[in-house]
């Protein structure tokens, strides 16, 4: 055995830094709700301990964990707490931390059945659940991602797949050159991943025919040129501005009379589905083709947890599809197939975990109050004089700006100084704006009030 070797059967024999991240992470997640939800200028400054040249010698195991937790954790930012409103950021279930640490352990790769049985059989009846709970036609498949941005390429590559096989023409084989054209429609608003998408499959940019948005960012319905079956038209649930839905009711029947294939960037919105009070913001969805959607935002998985769903399975499969001699293909689910990646994670793990520890009222529960939470910060940051909320209140998005671009670059940046919560900015027809986003199962009543009051400083520091 070699020194190396004989070191790690040891650690494991000892126990210490496995008992000893199990404090540190206790000691994190007991903090972090009541912590500065920013790091310190000190915690920031302190990062240089990490700039360092590789060991020549191998390093005590518990000073690897130390060094790691004394000067990683208060450099981080406090996203599974309450007032972490930046970007769409949503927190973690605690069953699901729980249960991504398990996972760890097991370092499962649900690539083949063979491979993993336990990931393979959780993510066959995930995809069930998933199909039920965002009632999608029961042949949806589904595969297991790292984000909304790998989904929308898969959903993609799938249309392009299928919009090619019935010209006749086979992506896989023959490629991009001389292929038929292929119509990419959109709305003004369509998320910078779905651009990004339509980049890296070929399908190019320019070809986008861009479609009008009104006063919320939803897509116009009337202005959506002619469509036909070479056409791909992705739609939005949840404007990452303004948390607004496109209409899926009018526009997929519409699109499916034209057998167009529909893509739906759910990133975050389409659990509005799975929420009895908010399920009228999908309507229709059940006619489009395929639909992307993250665990790690309006569920709260912990990182990363993307979905991909796609009515016409062949299609998916087809387009991600690989083989090799030493493949062993199995008659239950090969998750390799639904992916890009060959070797990935089991996120599947925590996915099954929190949505078996929730089930469907929990699920309605979390995301409705998350709903009820945004209303209360829009309510509560309107009565103050100098704040002006810009988008109706359908999901979890507010979109406030002050009296001018300057100031609310200034209000921003204060807020985002006094750490107490913390939020970006974007632009919004044109006005810069604050988004608040509220995507975490632990923002409480007080976790919005003490926000509130905390524009209410940064904007009284900006007259300073
Ligand atoms: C509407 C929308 N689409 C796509 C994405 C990208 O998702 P991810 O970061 O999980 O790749 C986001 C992220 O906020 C989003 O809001």
């Amino acid at each position: 055995m070699s020194e190396i070797q004989n070191k790690m059967f040891q650690e494991i024999r000892s126990k210490e830094i496995f008992n000893q991240v199990q404090q540190y992470s206790y000691e994190y997640l007991n903090s972090i709700f009541n912590r500065n939800v920013y790091p310190s200028e000190e915690a920031l400054d302190n990062l240089s301990v990490f700039n360092e040249e590789l060991p020549e010698n191998s390093t005590k195991a518990t000073k690897v964990i130390e060094q790691l937790n004394t000067y990683g954790n208060p450099a981080t930012t406090a996203t599974l707490g309450g007032r972490y409103f930046g970007f769409v950021a949503g927190s973690a279930v605690p069953v699901g931390l729980a249960a991504k640490n398990l996972g760890t352990y097991w370092d499962q790769a649900p690539a083949m059945n063979v491979l993993s049985p336990i990931g393979s059989k959780l993510e066959s009846v995930v995809e069930k659940w998933l199909v039920n709970l965002f009632n999608l036609p029961k042949k949806t498949s589904a595969g297991f991602v790292s984000g909304t941005s790998t989904a929308n390429l898969c959903g993609l590559a799938a249309a392009r797949y299928r919009i090619l096989e019935r010209n006749n023409w086979n992506i896989n084989e023959k490629g991009l050159r001389n292929s038929p054209k292929i119509r990419i429609v959109t709305s003004k608003q369509a998320h910078s991943t779905v651009l990004k998408a339509v980049g890296i499959l070929g399908l190019g940019k320019e070809n986008i025919e861009w479609v009008d948005v009104d006063k919320q960012g939803r897509i116009i319905p009337e202005e959506i040129p002619e469509l036909d079956a070479n056409t791909i038209l992705v739609l939005q649930a949840g404007n990452v501005n303004s948390g607004a839905f496109d209409n899926f009711e009018i526009i997929c029947e519409k699109a499916k009379k034209a057998n167009t294939w529909v893509h739906i960037d759910g990133a975050f919105g389409l659990w509005a589905e799975a929420v009895n009070e908010l399920k009228y913001l999908t309507k229709g969805l059940e006619n489009a083709s395929s639909w992307a959607v993250d665990g790690h935002k309006t569920l709260n998985t912990p990182y990363d947890c993307g979905i991909i769903l796609c009515a016409d399975q062949e299609a998916m499969t087809s387009a991600l599809h690989m083989s090799g001699s030493y493949i062993v293909e199995s008659s239950e689910r090969d998750g390799m197939f639904y992916t890009p990646e060959m070797s990935r994670r089991a996120r599947i793990i925590e996915l099954w975990s929190i949505m078996k520890y929730l089930g469907k009222k929990g699920i309605d529960e979390m995301i409705l109050t998350m709903n009820q939470r945004a209303k209360q910060f829009a309510n509560e940051i309107e009565k103050i004089t100098g704040f002006y909320v810009e988008n109706e209140i359908v999901f979890n998005q507010v979109i406030v700006r002050c009296d001018s671009d300057k100031i609310t670059e200034n209000v921003l940046l204060n807020i985002q100084q006094l750490r107490e919560c913390w939020l970006g900015g974007s632009i919004w027809f044109e006005k810069k704006v604050m988004r608040v986003s509220i995507c975490s199962w632990a923002t409480t009543e007080s976790d919005i009030t003490k926000a509130v009051k905390s524009f209410e400083k940064a904007l009284e520091i900006s007259k300073k």
